[in-house]
């Protein structure tokens, strides 16, 4: 039996990270263990993502770097850390073509650390868990047809998916060579509350609000499969509970929009709370230039933890797109304390710029 007691969340004042530890505090009902956020807030971790639940007693906040072996041997042996769902990483595709470097360290040398000292302090129990969060842009690109499963090959073109790939096979190398108990699962989109605005449903959101531009890369005709970040977690959940050891894990909305259509939904669910003309928004609408290497569709495949697992989403878009724009015309501290950083310099730097 797992024990499930003393979890170690990384990256959980993050987008997904810090909602599901919401989701562990609010929605499971019987979560009676400990919650250990490890987090090195960066640009994107946010303590405001997690004041909500900062005092509840189930849980506690450590700021600190995975790359930081010391903190970390100090943090299993502090808090006897039994399940490690790991978050932390670099996640953003553009910023990871702007500058690499991060990416190599939090998501492959940081991994490597965590599974490392994981593998030091567990030794030979088989009762714990270590998970880790990963994404369907491993699989590479599809044409028009098919689906990403868990037997796709890896085939990864930016240096996110990339590093996320590598961490990837670290992770399924520790397990076939220490035995050490693993699961991964593999992620489509996820949009939702608290997510940082530099991805492509808060951005839209934000600059409807101002007035901005909306800046559409390439044709607009890209496809991504769509899921709110509660039913990510969902899945999550039950993969700690009775995921298989050693196996991967497809998670997806079975919910694929070309960009050009979704952000034409997502003007008008906005035009209409904010009351202004949804055609005036559509107004702004600006075709950029392409993303380099920029992966054509994705699709995943998620009949595998239907079947064995039991999951299935919840939310259905229309749903989750009303309570993302909701979430974000009624959180301006949130949105402020970002808009007004470091944030809103590297805009300007990177973004504003595009043609
Ligand atoms: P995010 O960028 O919103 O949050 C990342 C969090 O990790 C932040 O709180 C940040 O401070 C923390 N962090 C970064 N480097 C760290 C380090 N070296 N040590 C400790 N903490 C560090 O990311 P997200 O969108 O919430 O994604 C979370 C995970 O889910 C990532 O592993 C990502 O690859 C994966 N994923 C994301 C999506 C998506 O659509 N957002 C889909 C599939 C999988
Ligand atoms: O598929 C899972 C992945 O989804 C996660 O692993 C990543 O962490 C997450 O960031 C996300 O990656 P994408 O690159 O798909 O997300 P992004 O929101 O950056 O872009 C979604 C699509 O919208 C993509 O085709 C690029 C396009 N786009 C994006 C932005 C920011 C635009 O057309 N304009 C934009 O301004």
């Amino acid at each position: 039996m797992r024990a499930l007691k003393n979890i170690l969340v990384t990256g959980g004042a993050g987008f997904i990270g810090s909602n599901f530890i919401r989701y562990l505090l609010t929605k499971t009902g019987s979560f009676s263990g400990k919650i250990i956020n490890l987090d090195a807030l960066t640009y994107a971790g946010n303590k405001m993502s997690i004041s909500d639940f900062e005092n509840d007693a189930r849980y506690v906040f450590e700021h600190g770097n995975i790359c930081d072996r010391e903190l970390l041997e100090s943090v299993f042996k502090k808090y006897n850390i039994d399940t490690i769902v790991h978050f932390a990483a670099e996640s953003h595709v553009d910023r990871s073509i702007l500058g690499p470097e991060s990416f190599i360290k939090t998501n492959i040398i940081g991994t490597f650390t965590l599974l490392d000292v994981a593998r030091n302090f567990w030794k030979e129990r088989n009762d714990v868990l270590f998970h880790h969060i990963s994404t369907d842009e491993v699989y590479g690109s599809l044409g028009k047809t098919g689906y990403f499963t868990e037997k796709t090959a890896y085939d990864p073109r930016s240096p996110y998916s990339s590093s996320k790939a590598g961490s990837d096979h670290l992770v399924k190398a520790y397990y076939h060579t220490y035995n050490l108990p693993v699961t991964i699962s593999n992620c489509s989109n996820n949009y939702g509350p608290y997510q940082f605005p530099e991805k492509l449903i808060p951005l839209m959101i934000l600059n409807m609000i101002e007035d901005k531009s909306l800046p559409v890369y390439g044709d607009g005709k890209y496809i991504r499969d769509w899921l709110y970040v509660e039913d990510h977690n969902s899945a999550v959940w039950v993969i700690l509970n009775n995921g298989k050891q050693g196996e991967t894990y497809n998670i997806g909305g079975e919910n694929e929009w070309e960009n050009i259509k979704l952000l034409n939904r997502l003007i008008d669910i906005t035009a209409n709370k904010l009351k202004k003309n949804a055609d005036k928004i559509r107004g702004l609408i600006t075709y950029v230039k392409d993303r380099p290497g920029h992966d054509r569709r994705y699709a995943i495949d998620c009949s595998k933890i239907k079947n064995e697992l039991g999951w299935k989403q919840s939310f259905d878009f229309e749903k989750g797109l009303e309570n993302t724009v909701d979430w974000y015309l009624s959180n301006k501290n949130w949105v402020d304390s970002i808009r007004s950083g470091e944030y809103q310099l590297w805009v300007e730097k990177n973004y504003n710029n595009r043609k």
